[in-house]
């Protein structure tokens, strides 16, 4: 069932009683030639059974946001702070130990960019499956065996295939598998790191329809980061746009879809080709700025059709009708 939104505060994307919920967060990275800015003080909140797209070009920080709300940091970490809350608990003020235990693959799981083609050419897909939990939940081999049964049944793959190895699956049984890993200790929130991207259009609409049985049957909540934004909108209940490291725009499906708000929301989708409409694909000049000392002022600015002398300023997050946040000035 889906939640009323309701925005707490002028600046912040919340929910009255969200299941996740990070603010001010940020992920910055130590480098030779600087420090990364790949996540800039983000915030927003999702709901229960609630699906939110994280939509933006390659660079602009999406792998590092879901990195930084399941906490899987780099040695080379310069600046990770913020709030990380589950249920309303603050979870990254937990140790690492605690945090291993009580939310990494067991509340919040993952499926980790390109996962399907890191899966261990020598274990049995089966094994892969069962690992989580006899690693996480303490499962005895037997148990988690029939466990691993159960949930690729549910994400499509035939119960012999615990049996093979993974190259001798398809691309969409590899990917089915990598989904299955991620929902066998029945964690609350999954986050989908691109899960179609390299997969046909027909497999990448078959593992869709999985997502939304799961989302519907068994109330998982899902982010899904994607830069495919047909597809996006098939799963999502909200949508959050990222662009040089931060939020841009924020609005439910029904909001954004039809009516991007930002204009590099707006490009982005026009840069995606439709049924039955003759018209000439947008693509957006240049390409993200380097997060390594990003552009004072709005950093869509220099690619932006629409700037005036005040982009020179960042932009707040602006409120506009119905809940939705849109960070330009356009909309002041
Ligand atoms: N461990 C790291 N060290 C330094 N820079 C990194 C690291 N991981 C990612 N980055 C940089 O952070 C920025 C955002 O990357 P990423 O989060 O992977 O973006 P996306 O998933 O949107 O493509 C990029 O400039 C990338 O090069
Ligand atoms: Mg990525």
């Amino acid at each position: 069932m889906r939640e009323k939104t309701e925005v707490q505060n002028r600046i912040k994307p919340g929910l009255a009683r969200p299941l996740l919920r990070v603010e001010d967060l940020k992920l910055y990275f130590r480098t030779t030639q600087g420090i990364v800015q790949a996540v800039d003080t983000i915030s927003f909140a999702l709901g229960r059974t609630q699906a939110l797209a994280v939509l933006g070009e390659s660079g602009c920080g999406k792998t590092s946001l879901a990195k930084a709300i399941l906490r899987l940091l780099p040695r080379n970490v310069q600046t990770y702070s913020g709030r990380v809350e589950l249920d309303g608990v603050d979870v990254m003020s937990w140790s690492e130990e605690r945090f291993r235990r009580e939310v990494r693959w067991t509340k919040v799981s993952m499926v980790a960019q390109a996962a399907m083609n890191s899966l261990n050419p020598v274990l049995r897909v089966g094994e892969q499956i069962a690992e989580p939990l006899i690693v996480h939940r303490g499962m005895d081999k037997k148990s988690a065996w029939a466990r691993a049964r159960e949930v690729v049944q549910l994400v499509g793959v035939p119960a012999d295939f615990l049996q093979r190895y993974a190259f001798e699956l398809s691309g969409g049984m590899r990917q089915r598998a990598v989904i299955a890993m991620a929902l066998v200790t029945n964690p609350d929130l999954v986050i989908l790191d691109e899960p179609t991207s390299s997969l046909d259009v027909l497999t990448q609409a078959n593992i869709m329809n999985v997502l939304k049985n799961i989302k519907r049957e068994f109330e998982k909540s899902f982010v899904l980061i994607t830069h495919d934004i047909a597809t996006s909108s098939e799963l999502a209940d909200c949508v959050a746009i990222m662009y040089a490291g931060q939020l841009v725009e924020w609005g439910t499906s029904e909001q954004f879809y039809p009516k991007p708000l930002h204009p590099y929301s707006q490009k982005l989708m026009a840069s995606v080709p439709r049924l039955r409409e003759e018209r000439a694909l947008d693509f957006i000049p240049g390409r993200p700025p380097s997060l390594i000392n990003p552009p004072r002022g709005c950093r869509f600015a220099e690619r932006c059709p629409s700037k005036f002398f005040q982009c020179e300023q960042e932009p707040p997050m602006i409120e506009v009708q119905g809940g939705r946040l849109v960070k330009c000035w356009l909309y002041r």
